[in-house]
């Protein structure tokens, strides 16, 4: 694409050869941008950079040339501004240890002014003018390296290169003799003064870029009990065509004085590395990090849920059991009653090829909103197997479930034994119109995936298989400012995007 391969092929050269350093930790989030998003990354940082190489100027430049007849002529060319430039083409490519980006430049022009000045017979000649520079074809190139540090990433550069074919100065005014000692003279220290500062003006540019990535937040706020963990665990892997960064990925206390660290489960795994494919963006969650929301949210007590209104209201009140159960309505006649749903333990979450399942054990109280005080008159204990499927909806990962199979038992009663049916039929009702509501209402807003403020998922599809859920998409930048664009783009998304049914 214009941008000469020899220049890539060199910078390339330099990210080879290095050891890769040993995974460190387990990650449970992976995140690998395919070739297609660093070509979408490139895109974005090109133009970009090409932008603070506008009014570029370079520092003067001084020489003195000795000239048979005339003596030493000093000459300075001075106000040297790179006044336009044109991106050509532009190509990035991953290696070893780093990514190359390369890019070709058209209709590059400078500026300058340019004096001379030398001692003939006691009095000082002196001239000066302006000239413009044509530059025929530049090439910039830079490698960066990237490892995490402290759970941040740190971009480094580790050769940046700029290259001019030729340069055309056409000077106005001056004496003819004077052009050619000029040319002589200056062409190739103004060509490598202005590359060497096109090369620091890079660097200088990646350093921000640097800064960027180590002020990504290692945290994403969900909600006051958890906040994802999003430190970086392991330096970015980078292979041929994708650079791969690993996250710790797990939920985390919001309030960390408030509750010890969390729960992990299961052992120590490492991820696969994923397919390529054209999506820019492959995001991986493991089983552990489902897992880690759970345990989160039963510890803060969050799975918990009164039910005082039914689709059949007259199904929370004594009278409606007076046949039934007589021995409730003997005691609490005509009286309210409420459900008091609670998980006793964390819910187990389960991800097979194609699907996801989870099973919680839930205890129902059974409660008598007696004269102002709440009396438990039973307790049946459930257990209860959901299915479901995840879809992906602005940044968020969110799902929906359906109500698989569940058993239950009296676990103690005051009002005797409770007929199976009557149990069976009751806790249908609930779990069906209740309690499954009730988890999608949760599950639908999901969580947010670890996605770089400014980006936008787009066009996702779920992948599911054995112990983790993988999210393919391409992204789309959207500028900070314009944020009432990227509210209705977020809108159009999760309006368009289907939920993956198993
Ligand atoms: C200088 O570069 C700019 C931007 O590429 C271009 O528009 C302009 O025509 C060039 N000027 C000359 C004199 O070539
Ligand atoms: C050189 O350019 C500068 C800035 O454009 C201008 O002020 C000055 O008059 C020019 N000098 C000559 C000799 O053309
Ligand atoms: C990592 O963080 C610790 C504590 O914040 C700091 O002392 C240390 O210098 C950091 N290391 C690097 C390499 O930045
Ligand atoms: C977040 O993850 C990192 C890396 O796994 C870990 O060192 C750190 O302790 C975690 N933070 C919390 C608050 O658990
Ligand atoms: C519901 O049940 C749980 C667990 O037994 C208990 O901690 C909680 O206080 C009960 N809530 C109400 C409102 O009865």
């Amino acid at each position: 694409m214009g941008a000469r391969p020899l220049l890539l092929l060199l910078l390339l050269h330099a990210l080879l050869f290095s050891a890769p350093s040993p995974a460190a930790a387990s990650p449970h989030i992976s995140a690998v941008i395919s070739q297609s998003g660093l070509d979408f990354a490139k895109d974005l940082l090109v133009p970009r950079a090409t932008e603070t190489l506008a009014q570029l100027s370079v520092p003067d430049i001084q020489q003195s040339v000795y000239i048979p007849l005339i003596g030493t002529v000093h000459m300075v060319a001075s106000h040297i501004v790179l006044q336009g430039l044109a991106v050509a083409g532009s190509t990035v490519a991953a290696g070893d240890t780093g990514v190359v980006v390369a890019a070709s430049f058209s209709s590059v022009n400078l500026t300058m002014e340019w004096s001379y000045s030398y001692d003939s017979w006691f009095v000082t000649i002196s001239d000066s003018g302006n000239a413009s520079i044509q530059v025929e074809g530049m090439d910039v190139g830079v490698s960066m390296g990237m490892k995490s540090e402290n759970g941040s990433l740190k971009l480094f550069v580790t050769e940046c290169g700029c290259y001019m074919k030729d340069l055309d100065i056409t000077l106005s005014g001056g004496s003819s003799w004077f052009y050619q000692v000029f040319i002589d003279g200056f062409s190739n220290h103004i060509r490598s003064s202005v590359e060497n500062a096109i090369t620091n003006k890079i660097t200088e540019g990646a350093s921000k870029l640097d800064l960027f990535l180590e002020s990504i937040p290692k945290e994403i706020y969900v909600d006051k009990v958890g906040t994802v963990n999003v430190t970086f665990v392991n330096d970015p892997l980078f292979k041929s065509s994708s650079v791969q960064f690993d996250i710790d990925g797990l939920f985390i206390p919001s309030d960390k004085t408030a509750l010890s660290k969390p729960m992990h489960f299961g052992g120590t795994k490492y991820a696969q590395p994923l397919g390529s494919s054209s999506n820019m963006l492959w995001i991986s969650l493991d089983e552990e990090v489902f897992n880690s929301v759970s345990a989160l949210y039963f510890k803060a007590g969050s799975l918990q849920h009164i039910v005082d209104k039914v689709p059949d209201q007259f199904l929370l009140n004594t009278a409606s059991w007076r046949f039934l159960i007589p021995k409730l309505y003997r005691k609490y006649p005509k009286e309210d009653m409420l459900l008091n749903i609670s998980a006793i333990s964390p819910p187990s979450v389960r991800i097979n090829v194609g699907g996801v399942d989870a099973t919680v054990d839930l205890d129902v109280i059974v409660n008598v909103l007696g004269s102002g005080d709440i009396v438990p008159v039973a307790c049946i204990s459930l257990l209860v197997a959901v299915s479901g499927g995840a879809s992906v909806s602005g940044n968020n990962l969110v799902g929906k479930v359906e109500l698989d199979y569940f058993s239950f038992d009296l676990k103690w009663s005051d009002i005797g034994k409770l007929h199976t049916s009557i149990v069976q039929r009751v806790m249908q009702i609930v779990l069906k119109k209740l309690f499954v509501p009730y988890v999608n209402s949760y599950l639908g807003q999901g969580f947010p995936l670890p996605i770089i403020k400014g980006f936008l998922i787009k066009d996702a599809y779920i992948l599911i298989s054995e112990s983790r859920i993988i999210v393919s998409s391409d992204v789309a930048f959207v500028e900070p400012m314009k944020t009432f664009r990227v509210k209705q783009f977020v809108r159009s998304l999760s309006e368009g995007v289907p939920v993956t049914t198993m």
